[in-house]
Parts: structure tokens; sequence; C-alpha cells
């Protein structure tokens, strides 16, 4: 990219291939949003304020109310998100778990809890693929533009290589379940908030209690961190069994391995997911045989 001066006019092909390489790949509303139109309106300009309902309420001062309708462009009005704090909606997206006791009520309420931002710029809740009953379980980060529009993990080119990964040790989607700890795509794919990790947690938590698989395999470093309570990274923590405890105390022997969107970009490290997954093939065959 060339550098721009500060009084030339922006090169439309230049931003675009800016916003490309900052992972910006997907307009969010049909039509654009002048955000200028936005601004707060002149005092003068306000809603005269409402006659207080009830006397013994203190006056407030009127708040300056956008009318979308006068906004040219303006995408139809969401109603609004009351301000909740994180912390509640963590602690509601706890309770909504916990209170599943199937899978189809886990998605379910997933589908209808509204308290974590990545859902209003998601297409689709991306739950699950697979087998229910399986005895290993896979999960990894967030779904990324694929799995978003097709509302199924691991769909993109990073889950061709984990269904050539799986094939290699015998397995494939009948005979695991796959998931993610974040069920909704973080728009541009940017890296989910540690705040959006926290309120999503307990579904991913309860979905792994739901299903009781005899393995679990977490797909890099977030998955890991996250399930395994550590703050280690994948490149150390790969390859070493460790355990995932569930609310109800229930453990699960967990292989963290490398994530296929890593393997991509690094194939030198194939070998070493291939370690981790003949780990996985041996700990199945001493888990289910008689
Ligand atoms: N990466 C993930 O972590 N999950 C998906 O579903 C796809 C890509």
């Amino acid at each position: 990219m060339t550098a721009a001066s500060p009084n030339s006019r922006p090169d439309i092909a230049e931003l675009l291939a800016f916003y490309a390489s900052a992972g910006v790949d997907e307009a969010l509303e049909d039509a654009p949003v002048n955000r200028f139109a936005e601004a707060a309106p002149k005092p003068a300009e306000r809603m005269p304020a409402a006659a207080p309902s009830d006397s013994r309420a203190p006056e407030r001062p009127a708040q300056p109310r956008l009318d979308a309708s006068a906004v040219p462009n303006a995408p139809p009005a969401r109603p609004p998100i009351s301000a909740v704090s994180d912390e509640a909606q963590a602690a509601l997206a706890r309770e909504l778990a916990s209170a599943a006791s199937t899978l189809d009520e886990l998605r379910q309420h997933m589908s209808t809890f509204d308290g974590c931002n990545l859902k209003f710029t998601a297409k689709n809740l991306v739950f699950a693929d697979g087998n229910p009953d399986a005895s290993v379980m896979l999960v990894g980060e967030a779904p990324g533009r694929d799995e978003d529009i097709e509302g199924l993990p691991f769909v993109g080119r990073s889950g061709r290589l984990l269904d050539r990964m799986l094939a290699a040790i015998g397995l494939d989607r009948t005979s695991v379940y796959i998931a993610n700890v974040i069920p909704w795509r973080p728009p541009g794919n940017r890296t989910p908030t540690p705040h959006e990790t926290e309120i999503c947690r307990p579904f991913i938590e309860r979905q792994i209690e739901l299903v009781k698989p005899k393995v679990l395999v977490n797909l890099g470093g977030p998955s890991a961190k996250t399930l395994l309570n550590t703050s280690e990274g994948i490149l150390r923590l790969r390859g070493n069994w460790r355990a995932h405890t569930t609310a109800s105390g229930v453990v699960i022997p967990a292989m963290p391995t490398l994530h296929p969107a890593y393997l991509l970009r690094t194939p030198a490290h194939k070998k070493l997911a291939w370690r981790d997954f003949l780990e996985v093939k041996a700990k199945l065959r001493a888990l289910t045989s008689p």
C-alpha cells in the first residue's frame, strides 16, 4: 500500500485491500450506515421530557433520542439491548446451561439467549456436528465464515483437514462429536474477547457434560485454555494428557493438540498433531476394549 498524504482522497481500492487484510471480509448490514448522521441531535431538537407518571419519581433531564427513520439508509430498528453486565450475562448463561437436561434443550436455550453480542452479527448458531453418542468429542475455538453460513462446525478448509486427520485414525463424523467454545462467529474472524468466552463457557461445559465423551480433544490453544483452566501455550500443552472436570465432578481425559487452521499455515507441525491423534487412538482402544 502506498502512503497517502494527509490531504489526498482515500483510494477506495487501497482501503478495501486494507480492510480485507485486517479480516474485514463481510458487510454486516445490507445498506451502508451514515454514522455522522447518527450524531446526537442539537439541544433544540431534543424530544420534550415526558411528564413523570409518578410524581415521587425524581425528574430526570430528557435523553436525546435517535429517530432511525430520520437517518438516510438506516437499518430497521432493533429492539434495544438492555445494559446488563457481562457478569450478569455469564450468570444467566450458567443458569440456562444447567437447566438443560438434553442436548436439544441446550441448543434451544442457546438459541434464545441474547447475552452474547456475537449472536447479533452471526448468521447462525453453530451448535455441533457428529454423533452425540460418540466416545470422542473435539472442541475448537469459534466458527469461521463457512461454519457461520452452514451452521455447522469445521466445514471450511480447516474442517477438511480435520476430516483427513480423523480418517487417519479410523474416525469420521459418525464416530465423533464436534463443537466450539464459542458458538457464534466473531465478526471478521477476530479473536473472541475474554468476556465473550466467559459468557459462552457454561454452554460448552454443559454440552461436554451432556455428551459424556470418554475422551476430549482440544483443538488449539483457546479451547485448551478455556476447558483445561490453564494459561500455558498450546505448543507446551499439546501431546500431554490433561483432565477436564465437569460441573458434576466427572473427570474426562483431554488431549490438547494443534488447531487445523494453524497446521494449514504451519504444515511442518502436522507430524506433532499426528502423534497427538495416535495418542487419542491408543487411549480410546484402552478405554473401550473389554
Ligand atoms: N475453527 C474453529 O475453531 N472452529 C470451527 O468450527 C471452524 C474453524
